[in-house]
């Protein structure tokens, strides 16, 4: 991990700064990763991405809640998710975070919580991906996913893989003997060494191994990123190994690369968006910030803007 974006991420940490940002980083610019605060300004959002050819995972933002009752809160924001989905006819898929629903606070009743949310999923047609967090939590993320796996089908269900661990080709490899529907990521949070490659070009080779891995064992894949060098290698992947169009989609962040998108759609390939609404937003764009210090400058520019 780089200097720079361990340094944002540790500062971003600090509880006066998140105060402050939490108080004025949506007018300052955090609403060009955030698609709204509530709702219904969230599927005018999702609307116009649809209307532009792509489809759209949403996230109700919020990670590591302490109390039963936010992640009931988060529980039950996830399943009305479904259901304005479903009455606005807005083409959409969920993704949510386990910490979120509780599983720091206890597996059981988190796994509790995850039950309703993919019990919706499957009453709706529709399909909830689990986002995977730090690496302390992918023992217990792997149990839940695997029990309602098992209950509900990958039809409804599918995980996160995370090119920068060591782990992650054993791990491809088990769940493709179960056909599972993977997304494909690098890693977004602060690794040790003893757990996940430090240099970048190791984590760019996984993250190849890891896709060509999956598509050939003909399971699901979706591809995230926005790294425009492993974009060109897997359209070229897929040619020459006549992987169908229906097998894969790209997916990228609301607000990133967003002429990347576009133009991928426009070739004919599926395109997610991953859209994160909601009030807690301040943990997924110190990420992003922290991905790209150049973010920051951006939201400093904001600043003097009328
Ligand atoms: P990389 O970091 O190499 O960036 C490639 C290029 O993309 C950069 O040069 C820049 O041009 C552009 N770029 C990247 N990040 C940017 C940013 N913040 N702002 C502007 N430009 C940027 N992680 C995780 O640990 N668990 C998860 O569940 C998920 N889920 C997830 C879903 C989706 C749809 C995506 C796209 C990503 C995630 N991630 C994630 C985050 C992921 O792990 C990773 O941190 C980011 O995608 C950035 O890495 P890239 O693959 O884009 O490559």
């Amino acid at each position: 991990m780089s200097m720079t974006r361990k340094a944002v991420l540790t500062i971003s940490a600090n509880p006066f700064i998140t105060r402050l940002v939490s108080k004025y980083g949506m007018k300052l610019g955090a609403s060009r990763f955030v698609a709204g605060e509530n709702m219904g300004d969230t599927l005018l959002k999702v609307k116009e991405l649809n209307n532009e050819g792509l489809l759209v995972t949403l996230d109700l933002l919020g990670e590591s809640v302490h109390t039963r009752e936010e992640a009931l809160v988060a529980t039950d924001g996830a399943i009305r998710s479904f259901d304005a989905i479903q009455q606005q006819g807005v083409n959409s898929n969920v993704s949510v975070k386990l910490t979120q629903l509780g599983l720091d606070i206890d597996p059981y009743f988190c796994l509790d919580n995850m039950d309703r949310i993919v019990a919706k999923a499957k009453e709706t047609g529709n399909f909830v991906r689990i986002d995977m967090e730090d690496s302390p939590r992918i023992d217990a993320t792997m149990d839940i996913f695997s029990t309602l796996l098992e209950k509900y089908g990958r039809d409804h269900i599918g995980l996160v893989i995370q090119s920068y661990l060591y782990r992650s080709d054993k791990d491809v490899e088990q769940l493709g003997t179960h056909n599972v529907n993977l997304r494909i990521v690098k890693g977004a949070y602060k690794e040790p060494k003893e757990v996940a490659y430090p240099e970048k070009k190791d984590v760019d080779e996984a993250y190849r191994r890891l896709v060509a891995s999956h598509l050939r064992n003909g399971c699901y894949t979706a591809i995230a990123t926005h790294d425009i060098a492993i974009i060109q290698w897997a359209k070229t992947f897929v040619k020459e190994n006549n992987i169908s169009t229906d097998l894969f989609e790209f997916q990228m962040l609301y607000g990133i690369a967003t002429s990347l998108q576009l133009d991928l759609a426009r070739e004919g390939y599926k395109v997610r968006v991953y859209t994160p609404y909601g009030k807690d937003w301040y943990p997924y764009f110190s990420r992003r910030i922290a991905e790209r210090p150049a973010n920051a400058l951006f939201i400093l520019k904001s600043l003097f803007r009328k």
